[in-house]
């Protein structure tokens, strides 16, 4: 755990320079719009421990798959998230030296990242070997306004040094990616163009030949006077030049403007003069009216998704730094794109879409958005079904069963490995999850005909054929599964996944019946399509029916597996830390025959479910479960939050919250070198929302059930729910709803029924 940023309401602060943790301030500093976005790399380079990134959304390379032993059924390639152009880079040279925070000596550093305006900048004194002192002041934002653009200023300051001054600001293309299978680099150049007011860079993925392009216009004076650029272009980079001579009190003031294309939006032979133009219009608006607007469009944002906390600014701190985030990551305009667990912060994970977007965001958006943003992450799955009955189909599945991929891009699985891809398939029954969760949340009945019921349909065949008969036990069993809990592989009848599957069957025949008495057209083109005969709904009841679930009816407790009690059943709190993170300190081999546990598996089911279970049936299985629970997952902290919430446990409930919510911030986990944790930050969002202010629809009505952790006086946030926009505050013992825009509504607090 890190302590080193310190707490404000809107704000990161790193005061005094950390070089040992520049690689988890470079994660933490992310910037991002939606369509590209990079890690809080520093502008003119770092020769110390640094991991480049500069990511563009749904541009990927399929890289061949390296495994040791190849098994049939894994996939081609793993999807890799692109480290693409560097378009902040700005050498900077006093005197002979190179500006470099690893190598000299650096005084008032102070890196701030400002969540309200979306803005990063740093500020430091370097004192060069000619003698004196440079102020320097960086600052810069990928436009919320205007999606293809990116400014940065940098202000510099002469305290005594007299001096030549060399600023070389440029766009480099000849970027690899560090997690590439065969040291293999996945750009090939495409253009490179150089003026004076103009340069633009660009390239073409090998494979899958996206070209993504970025130009830019840097001005720069000193004293107010323009200083005029030399250029220098290299294959894939391209370099503008501006050299003068410091003294005593002189200002250098650049301004560089970045626009930033891909051929998602921009075709590649239309990106030059796209570039022009919008280069152009965005240097006549000139940094601060681009910064102005940019800081409105964050406004917007954060009037309908902040969560605004009293009392507590570590808390407040952590939850707008996952909110910041996630808007960063997605922002629900392009079907297209989806939100992977990285986002634009590192390259670990690949791909850009797991269950953790059915599970996880889709509620955060429902919440926080328009409902077109959660229907169109429903469509993005959708579109996909065909790609994910072929998936099935390469395992031996037959007649229109479909499995989502565990990790995807476009549709096909991309991850390698075994266990996970061809065994954690509760991913399936997550897809059907998010329908049902957005139609009782909207009340978006109408997308069960318009593509949900054809998706309940695949996923339902899958189950029905994933299981088999079990004689001995005379019940149906799913043999050769990984539960969401990662820390067991190839186990026999995890408890979550037979669960989810038998709920996947039912929920797909409630449907089929509501449709074909109901619907009787759409039933009719649904049918058609899928081919569907009425003997698959008697064999769905007979394994829903009898499907088997492990338990121990001594301890009243359904097991997480078959034979999870022959376990040495230990406790996380006699786990001395430097067993910590045991996944960082344990062989897998000692992981697996363990019993702890890394993220919610029963108690997922028991979250996703809540309503199937008395509350001490609950809290029977969280006393029993969560404290061999290692939480090394970033998804599992939340779910546990808002079961504690939930059970009255408003202490673990707030620890959980505060792992949740500070995960990155604090890193916890020991990772967040490698990037943020993306979909994870959905849940801090739904520890406070469905936990502390116990937010749940049942039978179309939104229920409130507030609880406040110790030290919080209250919170207050604005949700969207079936077309009304609420404000809900939360003070002491007071709880108000306010009912912003849309019609009234009942709802119901603390089990009293009232009208908004
Ligand atoms: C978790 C998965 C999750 C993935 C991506 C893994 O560590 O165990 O449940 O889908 O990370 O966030």
């Amino acid at each position: 755990m890190k302590t080193y940023l310190q707490h404000h309401p809107w704000q990161i602060i790193e005061e005094g320079f950390h070089p040992e943790y520049q690689e988890v301030s470079e994660s933490i500093c992310s910037l991002g719009n939606g369509r590209f976005g990079l890690r809080g790399n520093f502008e003119e380079g770092y020769s110390g421990k640094t991991l480049q990134g500069s990511y563009f959304a749904g541009v990927y390379y399929p890289d061949k798959t390296r495994v040791g032993w190849w098994k049939n059924g894994y996939p081609e390639y793993f999807a890799k998230v692109l480290n693409g152009v560097n378009w902040i880079g700005m050498h900077i040279r006093i005197g002979d030296q190179l500006l470099d925070l690893a190598s000299m000596e650096v005084y008032n550093f102070r890196r701030v990242l400002n969540m309200k305006l979306g803005i990063l900048s740093r500020s430091f004194t370097v004192h060069p070997t000619e003698g004196g002192q440079l102020d320097f002041h960086f600052e810069r934002f990928c436009s919320m306004d205007n999606a293809d653009t990116a400014a940065i200023r940098v202000h510099i300051q002469s305290k005594g040094y007299h001096g030549m001054l060399r600023l070389e600001s440029f766009l480099d293309f000849d970027v690899h990616n560090k997690d590439s299978n065969y040291g293999e680099q996945f750009w090939e150049r495409k253009a490179e163009t150089l003026e004076e007011q103009f340069a633009m860079v660009a390239a073409t993925t090998k494979k899958t030949a996206f070209t993504v392009s970025s130009a830019m216009h840097t001005h720069v004076t000193r004293n107010g006077d323009d200083l005029t650029p030399d250029s220098v272009l290299a294959p894939m980079k391209v370099n503008q030049i501006f050299e003068t001579m410091m003294h005593e009190g002189d200002v250098i003031l650049l301004h560089k403007y970045v626009v930033n294309l891909s051929s998602l939006n921009i075709a590649s032979d239309q990106q030059e003069i796209s570039g022009r133009k919008k280069l152009a219009t965005a240097r006549h608006a000139g940094y601060e009216s681009l910064k102005e607007n940019h800081i409105a469009a964050w406004q917007r944002i954060w009037d309908s998704a902040d969560i605004e906390i009293d009392g507590n600014v570590m808390a407040q701190q952590g939850l707008r730094f996952n909110i910041f985030q996630l808007w960063q990551t997605y922002t629900g305009e392009d079907a297209r794109l989806n939100i992977g667990p990285k986002g634009f912060t590192g390259e670990k994970y690949g791909g850009s879409t797991y269950w953790d977007t059915e599970a996880y965001c889709i509620p955060f958006y429902l919440g926080t958005a328009d409902a077109r943003i959660a229907r169109n992450l429903l469509v993005y799955r959708y579109l996909h079904l065909p790609k994910a009955i072929e998936n099935a189909a390469k395992l031996g599945f037959t007649d229109g069963a479909a499995l989502y991929p565990m990790v995807t891009i476009n549709g096909e699985e991309c991850h390698n490995e075994w266990e996970i891809t061809f065994e954690e398939i509760h991913r399936n029954g997550a897809m059907v999850y998010a329908i049902y969760d957005y139609i009782r949340y909207t009340g978006d009945a109408a997308y069960m005909n318009e593509g949900g019921l054809e998706v309940l349909i695949a996923v339902a065949r899958f189950w029905a054929q994933r299981v088999n008969y079990s004689e001995p036990k005379q019940a149906w069993v799913m043999l050769g599964v990984t539960g969401p809990n990662e820390y067991e592989n190839n186990v026999n009848n995890n408890w979550y996944t037979n669960y989810i599957a038998r709920w996947c069957m039912e929920y797909a025949m409630e449907q089929i019946e509501i449709a074909r008495t109901q619907y009787p057209v759409d039933w009719e083109r649904i049918r058609e399509k899928t081919d569907f005969t009425a003997q698959e709904v008697d064999d769905w009841r007979l394994k829903s029916e009898g499907m088997y679930f492990p338990r121990d009816e001594t301890r009243q407790l359904f097991l997480q597996q078959d034979g999870f009690l022959d376990k040495e059943l230990m406790l996380v709190s006699d786990l001395a830390q430097e067993h910590r993170p045991i996944h960082q300190k344990w062989s897998w081999d000692r992981i697996l025959r363990s019993c702890f546990i890394k993220q919610a598996d029963v108690l997922q089911g028991m979250y996703f479910f809540e309503d199937h279970f008395e509350l001490d049936t609950i809290a029977r299985h969280f006393d029993f479960y969560e404290p061999m629970t290692v939480h090394e997952s970033s998804l599992s902290p939340c779910v546990h939050a808002i079961l504690a919430a939930r059970l009255g446990k408003i202490e673990k409930a707030d620890e959980m919250y505060l792992r949740t919510s500070r995960l990155d911030l604090d890193d916890y986990n020991n990772d967040t070198e490698d990037g943020l944790h993306i979909t994870s930050m959905a849940g801090t969002w739904m520890a406070v929302v469905r936990g502390f202010a116990g937010v749940r629809v049942k039978d179309g009505t939104l229920h409130i059930a507030p609880v406040l952790p110790a030290g919080w006086k209250g919170f207050r946030f604005k949700m969207h729910f079936r077309g009304r926009f609420l404000g809900i505050d939360i003070s002491g013992e007071h709880c108000t709803v306010r009912r912003l825009t849309g019609e009234t509504l009942d709802i119901v607090v603390n089990r009293e029924r009232m009208t908004v």
